[in-house]
């Protein structure tokens, strides 16, 4: 049961992107990536600077991060950490390739003086981290399975002081949390329930009864991979099933044309990571 006459507040919010002034796909490290496809990254950098110009008219900040050569998937800015009440949990990617990402988000939190505590444990950030402020006074959801150890969601819950519950990914395709959950305002989630494992999918249910299911169609059009402010859904205008969805539940569809960034394996939330004050 959706209360689709409540109004949808939005609230404002910062966050962090790098432009994909690097972004190629020289390496191939989840179902989507193929060497073998060229790249347009005059197109990409065209298409996420759309991105950031349309969550700077909603009213949001926005700090960017300063792009590296060599590091083409920077521009998924989700994974290099998670933050929650001013306090930075950092990344340690799974992949060598990605692994130099971690330090540069370290030093953007550091030098605004955040508190920023370094991972032992190897997790992807925002990717298989979502924050829900005001579900049961605060949750985290972690996904596990392809990139983010278990090991870590105990370890961001030490961090972060608060509580963690773990879901299982099942479907390479969908191998970051991500890709297959969004958070659409403080409360409510949204979620494919295929891509995590059957216990997993009866904790969704059950903490969140409330939640705008979506089907494989909206998951694999990189719908759920979305960025909520309470009231607008930006998303990728391939999703236009998505789109269709959320408007039903109340929210506000902001398409955004992303497709350069599918080929990495992403769309617009992998390429935003929220700051929580
Ligand atoms: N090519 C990147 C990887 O496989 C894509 C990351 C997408 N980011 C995300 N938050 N889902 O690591």
């Amino acid at each position: 049961m959706f209360f689709v006459n409540q109004p949808r507040i939005p609230r404002k919010r910062t966050y962090l992107l790098c432009p994909p002034e690097h972004f190629t796909v020289r390496y191939a490290i989840n179902p989507w990536m193929d060497t073998a496809t060229a790249v347009d990254t005059e197109l990409a950098v065209k298409q996420w600077t759309g991105l950031r110009e349309t969550l700077q008219e909603l009213g949001h900040t926005v700090h960017v991060l300063p792009p590296e050569a060599g590091l083409p998937d920077m521009v998924y800015a989700a994974n290099g950490a998670f933050v929650v009440d001013g306090t930075g949990y950092g990344a340690r990617f799974r992949h060598a390739q990605r692994a130099p990402e971690a330090a540069a988000h370290r030093a953007f939190y550091e030098g605004l003086g955040w508190r920023f505590v370094a991972p032992a444990e190897i997790n992807e950030g925002e990717g298989d981290f979502a924050y829900l402020p005001e579900a049961y006074g605060g949750t985290i959801l972690a996904g596990y399975g392809f990139r983010t150890e278990p090991g870590a969601h105990a370890e961001a819950q030490e961090v972060l002081g608060r509580p963690v519950v773990s879901l299982r990914l099942v479907d390479p395709r969908f191998y970051h949390l991500d890709t297959a959950l969004a958070a659409l305002d403080d409360r409510t989630v949204t979620y494919f329930p295929g891509a995590f494992s059957v216990a997993s999918q009866r904790v969704l249910a059950q903490l969140f009864p409330d939640a705008v299911l979506a089907d494989e169609v909206d998951a694999f059009a990189f719908g759920l991979n979305l960025v909520g402010d309470g009231r607008h859904v930006v998303l990728n205008s391939e999703a236009s099933a998505m789109a269709d969805r959320v408007a039903a539940a109340g929210y506000t569809p902001v398409p955004v044309e992303l497709s350069e960034l599918k080929k990495g394996g992403g769309s617009v939330k992998c390429c935003v990571a929220e700051l929580r004050p």
